[in-house]
């Protein structure tokens, strides 16, 4: 038996109402978040502090009480060990100033096991820490990495690509498939070493944030994003047989059902599926994450409540289902109002 609402609930055993925690629970939203963001002067640098990340992790379960805080760090971090040069600039986001273009830098980037483990131990340390203040509240800890097709986006763009509709990618992706699956062959590797570590320092279970999977065609999709996380999957389940691993691909409610055979233990849902349908394409052995549009914050506290409730209610009381966001919480939402969307949930119960 699982001892956490949030574990039973992705074990698929019932419990008396849905979990709660919501993506980046730990933001600029927060001001208790904006003040230390202050201290470490610039966002990779809070990253890399493991008492501050593991301040900020703690801060939104203190305010709400959530049933499962997630370590606080970026999806980025992985090619910045494996030898990107990164840098997050005030209002633009990340930046790689030397974004992948050839195969041989694709060959160039780092691999070696003990090396990534050392670059990214900051994460290790702060999961420790965070474990040793989260265990007394009997309060688990999500472990986190990006989809290699998301990650391999940000590396060839040199920073969000969304603007551009990703054209440096997407050139990539239809004239040279090959080459772009070395990267992200590298990739899984990496990104399995990194979550095992994560997973040895303490982490309770693991999610793998494919933000831009929905970009591409249904077999570019099966091919490069939900393969490469498959065998992360894969890699991490030779080790930790059963580990509870959640797939999150934005825009991705057409490919559920190819989502569900992978055997993950949970998906998370963006807003544009209705989620008893999804419940009905992925069926009854899988966790369901999500699902209500983040900008709905943004709507009076009373009708944040009643779309919270509504998205419960047409879950209904079979187990599995975790309440969150469609996607992370937006930086200017009032935190009364992400008060209204928690307790909404805490105060719900299956009848
Ligand atoms: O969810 C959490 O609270 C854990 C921490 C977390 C962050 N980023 C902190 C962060 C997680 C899980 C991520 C994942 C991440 N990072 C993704 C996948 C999920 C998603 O949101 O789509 C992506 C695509 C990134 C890359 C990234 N990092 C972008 C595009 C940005 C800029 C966006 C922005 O809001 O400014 C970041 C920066 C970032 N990562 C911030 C936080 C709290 C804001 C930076 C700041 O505090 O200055």
């Amino acid at each position: 038996m699982k001892t956490t609402r949030f574990l039973k609930a992705l074990a698929g055993e019932s419990v008396d109402r849905p979990p709660i925690w919501f993506m980046r629970q730990a933001g600029r939203y927060l001001p208790e978040y904006r003040a230390i963001r202050q201290q470490a002067k610039h966002f990779l640098a809070l990253c890399q502090n493991p008492e501050l990340a593991c301040e900020v992790t703690l801060q939104p379960i203190r305010r709400f009480n959530l049933d499962a805080a997630i370590i606080f760090s970026d999806i980025l971090t992985v090619p910045n060990a494996m030898g990107m040069p990164l840098t997050f600039q005030e209002g633009e986001g990340p930046r790689f100033p030397e974004p992948i273009r050839t195969r041989q830098a694709i060959e160039t980037l780092q691999l070696d096991k003990d090396v990534l483990n050392q670059q990214l131990g900051y994460v290790f340390e702060a999961i420790k820490l965070a474990k040793q203040q989260l265990n007394p509240l009997n309060t688990p800890l999500i472990g986190f990495c990006g989809s290699p097709f998301t990650v391999a986006t940000y590396m060839i763009e040199g920073g969000g690509g969304l603007s551009s509709g990703f054209k440096n990618f997407k050139s990539w992706l239809y004239q040279d498939p090959a080459t772009l699956t070395l990267l992200l062959n590298k990739l899984v590797e990496a990104s399995t070493t990194y979550l095992l570590g994560q997973i040895a320092a303490g982490a309770d279970c693991v999610m793998i944030f494919d933000t831009w999977g929905g970009i591409v065609d249904t077999p570019r999709y099966l091919a490069f994003s939900l393969d490469p996380m498959a065998k992360i999957m894969a890699g991490i389940r030779k080790q930790h047989p059963n580990f509870p691993v959640i797939l999150f691909t934005k825009q991705g409610a057409q490919w559920l059902g190819s989502i569900a055979k992978t055997g993950c233990t949970g998906i998370g849902l963006d807003w544009t599926i209705d989620i008893q349908q999804a419940r009905e394409i992925v069926g009854n052995q899988i966790t369901l994450q999500g699902n209500l549009d983040p900008m709905m914050l943004y709507a009076k506290p009373e009708i944040i409540q009643q779309e919270t409730v509504r998205i419960m209610q047409k879950h209904g009381p079979m187990p599995g289902h975790i309440m969150n966001l469609g996607h992370g919480i937006l930086p200017d939402v009032p935190v009364e109002h992400v008060s209204a969307f928690v307790q909404a949930v805490q105060q719900f119960k299956y009848t």
